[in-house]
């Protein structure tokens, strides 16, 4: 028995990077996918023909997270899409790297608005439609190491997933009564678009793997492969918790 068999999941901003590998990974699991993106292209077209090609089914539907309203047509499109929703994973998310004086209220809000306002309502829809059916549900946020360790110059961003980090220890107990568990992964340094700058500039990236124990990036599908279990029956006593995907990252010490 595959683990998503008949389950119907729906993740945020997986055209590319770990929501695209959350996709194939729970695909291939069994689970019907509603992929979603700003907006659709050949990418989204691309996983949809792999998970079509595993015997599952995908519908991509477009919509910006970062605006609640979008974010709550969004879960209810994906209730709609496959007739009901078991899974959401609230992957979808943004950086901006700026000296803390310098950033302004726009890119503070695109920070914010998509990593923290967008998730909580997307949780709320999701909340509502578990509730109102009596259904359980699993939510999955991809926080980030920075939920936990300062990144100077992402003042935001680290306060996004800071506060990601306190939203999923709030709702776990608020949520336990209604069977809707949820928690955060939090990835370390992954090789995905978001880190092309970084994976391309050597020195930046020596810096960043002698802070890494296993001294080497992460693979989005080993991400993918910690998000698939806590959504999953496996995780079926965990709730309120981030599992840290990281190499080490985090409570590392480096011998001198
Ligand atoms: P990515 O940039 O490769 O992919 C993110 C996807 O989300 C893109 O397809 C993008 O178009 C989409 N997206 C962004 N804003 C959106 C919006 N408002 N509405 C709909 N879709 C939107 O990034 P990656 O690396 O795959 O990151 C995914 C998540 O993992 C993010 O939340 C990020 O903060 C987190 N993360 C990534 C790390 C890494 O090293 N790659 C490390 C720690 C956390």
């Amino acid at each position: 028995m595959k683990r998503f068999e008949g389950k119907n999941v729906l993740i945020s901003g997986s055209s590319q990077g770990i929501g695209a590998a959350c996709a194939l990974r729970m695909a291939s699991e069994g689970a019907n996918i509603i992929l979603n993106g700003r907006k659709f292209d050949e990418r989204g077209q691309g996983i949809i023909d792999q998970i079509t090609a595993m015997g599952q089914q995908a519908k991509f539907i477009a919509a910006d997270v970062s605006d609640p309203k979008n974010v709550i047509d969004l879960v209810n499109g994906a209730i709609a899409a496959f007739g009901s929703l078991d899974a959401l994973v609230n992957n979808a998310g943004v950086e901006r790297n700026h000296d803390f004086w310098d950033v302004t209220e726009e890119e503070y809000d695109f920070v914010l608005n998509t990593n923290l306002k967008g998730v909580f309502f997307g949780i709320q829809a999701f909340v509502k439609y578990c509730k109102a059916n009596n259904r359980p549900g699993v939510v999955v946020n991809m926080s980030s190491v920075h939920e936990e360790i300062i990144f100077p110059h992402f003042a935001a961003y680290c306060a996004s997933k800071g506060g990601l980090k306190m939203l999923t220890r709030n709702l776990a107990t608020e949520l336990a009564p209604l069977n809707i568990r949820i928690n955060n992964v939090a990835p370390g340094a992954v090789a995905t678009p978001i880190n092309q700058h970084l994976m391309e500039t050597p020195e930046l990236l020596n810096h960043v793997l002698k802070n890494i124990p296993m001294k080497r990036l992460g693979k989005p599908e080993e991400v993918a492969a910690v998000v698939a279990f806590l959504a999953s029956e496996d995780a079926g006593y965990v709730t309120g918790s981030t599992y840290f995907v990281d190499g080490g990252l985090t409570y590392h010490y480096e011998e001198q």
